[in-house]
């Protein structure tokens, strides 16, 4: 899959050791920063890396922030995109098959090395389930429409 991943100045340590995991896994991963030293205000990756999903120029995103709160909530203010801040390996898996997530948040602060590993791993290796999931993920875009 081409995976779009992007941080704040909290996770370029994580997001090195996230990108180099998913390389390994056989992704294409496009790495939007920042690297160490350089700054940026959490809601401006998280808006850059949802715009970039929803324009298809990749299948996923994954954000780190301090608490991958901030960053996942920005991201979640740009339609089409459904991001899930999550600190284990269960709720990465059911943001995929319940949510139909496209991007996966979490936090540098939080989130240790090899638990990150494992939630990219478990997001990454679910679907999305059909039936009453689907019809609930559907409301998503109804709210959107009903707020524009
Ligand atoms: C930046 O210091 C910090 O606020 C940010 O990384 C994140 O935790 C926000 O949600």
């Amino acid at each position: 899959m081409k995976i779009i991943i992007g941080c704040d100045h909290a996770g370029p340590a994580l997001k090195d050791v996230i990108s180099a995991h998913l390389s390994e896994m056989g992704h294409e991963v496009i790495d939007f920063g920042v690297s160490e030293g350089e700054k940026i205000d959490y809601p401006l990756m998280g808006e850059r890396v949802g715009d970039a999903i929803v324009a298809g120029e990749a299948d996923f995103g994954v954000l780190i922030c301090g608490t991958g709160l901030g960053i996942s909530i920005a991201a979640n203010k740009v339609p089409g995109i459904i991001a899930a801040c999550v600190s284990e390996p269960t709720s990465a898996r059911l943001a995929r098959e319940h949510n139909g997530a496209n991007i996966i948040a979490f936090g540098a602060r939080i989130v240790g090395e090899e638990l990150a590993c494992d939630i990219v791993d478990a997001f990454f290796g679910a679907t999305p389930l059909g039936d009453r999931h689907e019809r609930r993920r559907a409301i998503f875009g109804e709210i959107e429409a009903r707020h524009k």
